[in-house]
């Protein structure tokens, strides 16, 4: 049972919430396999996308885990939403609250809106990604998969490679990891990794190699040219060929591992065409997990909602 009717990131969550909601996604998962895969598990609930930051994968599979799940989905476009007339979050979540909506995934540019606006409303929020901070579901759904393939995840090491300051997976994926008994290595330009890292509990490495070596998962992180004012490195080309992942850097990784990455990918800069469609790749199957754990993720909260509120 989750212990809060918010998922606002990895780090509020214990070993045991991030086990249930990984246990729902494979149950999840098989009904996804069936000709209908839809439920009736979230019938009169009403779930509402409200991103204020451009997404696929996130928004689209929160809307769908609603409609196969039987909930009510209405997404909020905020370019034509009366946020374009300064209305605030808070006021955007009340009005939400009002029409008796029951979850509200958000996506927003700051650290922290998502908690604010959970402080607020009725609705369970869920946080589709803020700013530079968590990104829940992302690094669920890259668990999911790493247990889907290894059966465990205690005893793992994984390596996390690119723009690890600017990212909320490699942050989400770090307290999640940890807590389920992986071992996390970054590597990344000097630049482009927070310091405080291996105070949360990562090892940072000096090199692609170290980093890499042994590893049962390497995962490539996307250089978020949206939240950074340049001059982190010279050009994509020497980050490509400095700090991407290509082919022989996997040779330094345990046979048989795998390659994440949350996508979307900048193809040729974190990583090569080569690994993105190789074997090893499970890029792909990050997707339909990340339909599995958001249905696994709103039943849970719906749950917590019957019992407790
Ligand atoms: N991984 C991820 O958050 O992708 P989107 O930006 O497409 O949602």
């Amino acid at each position: 049972m989750l212990k809060s009717k918010d998922l606002l990131g990895l780090q509020y969550l214990s070993a045991e919430e991030i086990s249930e909601i990984l246990e729902g996604a494979v149950a999840a998962k098989e009904r996804l396999k069936d000709k209908n895969k839809c439920s009736y598990d979230l019938k009169g609930k009403t779930l509402v996308t409200l991103f204020y930051e451009n997404s696929t994968r996130t928004r689209t599979s929160f809307e769908l885990a609603g409609k196969y799940s039987g909930a009510n989905e209405v997404n909020i476009s905020v370019a034509t939403s009366s946020v374009q007339k300064g209305e605030t979050l808070v006021d955007t979540g009340r009005t939400l609250d009002s029409l008796k909506v029951d979850f509200i995934a958000i996506r927003h540019p700051m650290a922290g809106a998502p908690k604010l606006l959970a402080e607020n409303v009725k609705a369970s929020v869920i946080n589709g990604g803020d700013g530079m901070h968590e990104h829940p579901t992302q690094a669920l759904l890259d668990m999911f998969t790493l247990k889907e393939h290894y059966g465990k995840i205690a005893g793992l090491k994984v390596a996390i490679l690119g723009d690890i300051k600017h990212s909320r997976v490699a942050l989400s994926n770090l307290f999640g990891l940890k807590k389920l008994g992986a071992e996390v290595y970054m590597y990344a330009p000097g630049t482009m990794i927070p310091k405080e890292m291996d105070k949360l509990g990562a090892h940072i490495a000096k090199s692609r190699e170290e980093a890499i070596d042994g590893a049962d998962a390497v995962m490539g992180l996307r250089i978020q040219l949206e939240r950074m004012n340049g001059g982190l490195f010279p050009s994509l080309g020497e980050y490509a060929k400095f700090y991407g992942v290509n082919d022989g850097l996997l040779k330094y990784a345990k046979p048989g591992a795998v390659v994440l990455h949350p996508g979307p990918v900048n193809r040729g800069v974190e990583l090569t065409p080569e690994v993105i469609d190789g074997n090893s790749s499970l890029i792909n199957e990050q997707v339909t997990n990340g339909l599995a754990v958001r249905i696994s993720v709103l039943k849970l909260l719906a749950a917590y909602r019957e019992n407790n509120l």
